[in-house]
């Protein structure tokens, strides 16, 4: 007898620690809405992460820079009543957690009080260790996030890969070192040499979730719209389209435009018509 999403067991952070243990690869994935989360949820992805990446990938900004906390619950809301077994990440948009402990804390509950998440993510190492142990303080579970940081794209000189010298990469081993310390229960790795994601991984207790971190992590995530080919404006070089949904989408877009355009759609089969007594009686109303 199958399942029901509902049924199936909810995904913790203790399952996600215990498989970095037991050597098997956490899935995550990005989902933004209600039918993506659905789908995500049922390919049996361990986590589902919301993250400001959908500044880029939905709304249409250059940078995640934009997003705001609106944005992110309004949206996580949706992806809460799409998904039931992943463990649901919220990310916190820029500004939401750098100004001050106390509103870093405030703004992570808001994203399990309001928006049904799980936990959140957070950017940057040794500079957010007070407001990551805050907010672990508050009950909030908290993945950390280093390497290219996307909300420090201006600083970072733009969305390029980072860790290639030893004394960056040493700060990153550092960072994840001072992040898992602080409490956190994992760490996305973005964008950094894979012998360095690999070294990481190997020292530190909690599970590493890799993007364009190579295949030494404990994990991957990818952002759903690139490794769907929905979104062509800009595709990581660590992105694998699975699918081209842009292409497919296109295409049944300009055969809709065609078929109604040359009256092939609605078909008999999409109408609708009345009794022909209801159509009479219409027309005697109507005085005709
Ligand atoms: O915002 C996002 O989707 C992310 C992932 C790329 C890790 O932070």
């Amino acid at each position: 007898m199958s399942t029901t999403p509902q049924e199936q067991h909810k995904i913790t952070t203790q399952f996600i620690r215990q498989k970095k243990q037991r050597h098997q690869a956490i899935t995550m994935m990005t989902a933004y809405d209600y039918p993506t989360a659905q789908l995500v949820d049922e390919a049996g992805m361990d986590t589902i992460l919301v993250g400001d990446s959908l500044g880029m990938v939905v709304l249409g900004y250059d940078t995640t820079l934009p997003v705001t906390m609106e944005d992110m619950l309004h949206h996580c809301r949706a992806v809460a009543r799409g998904a039931h077994r992943a463990l649901l990440i919220g990310d916190m948009p820029f500004l939401s957690y750098q100004v001050s402990v106390s509103e870093a804390v405030r703004n992570a509950g808001r994203f399990l009080q309001e928006a049904g998440m799980d936990a959140v993510k957070l950017e940057g190492g040794r500079e957010r260790l007070d407001a990551v142990r805050a907010i672990v303080q508050a009950g909030i579970p908290v993945v950390g996030h280093i390497g290219l940081t996307p909300q420090s794209v201006h600083q970072l000189g733009g969305f390029r890969m980072q860790g290639n010298t030893a004394q960056d990469a040493q700060r990153l081993f550092e960072d994840a070192q001072l992040l898992q310390a602080a409490g956190c229960f994992g760490i996305v790795l973005e964008s950094i040499p894979a012998q360095l994601a690999g070294y990481i991984t190997e020292h530190i207790e909690i599970p590493t979730i890799g993007i364009g971190a190579g295949p030494h992590c404990d994990g991957q995530v990818l952002v759903l719209h690139d490794m769907l080919g929905i979104f062509d404006r800009f595709k990581p070089r660590f992105a694998k389209a699975y699918a081209n949904l842009h292409g497919d989408i296109l295409t049944a877009l300009g055969q809709y435009k065609t078929e109604v355009e040359s009256g092939a759609f609605p078909a008999p089969e999409h109408t609708a018509h009345m009794s022909g007594e209801t159509w009479d009686q219409f027309l005697h109303q109507v005085g005709q």
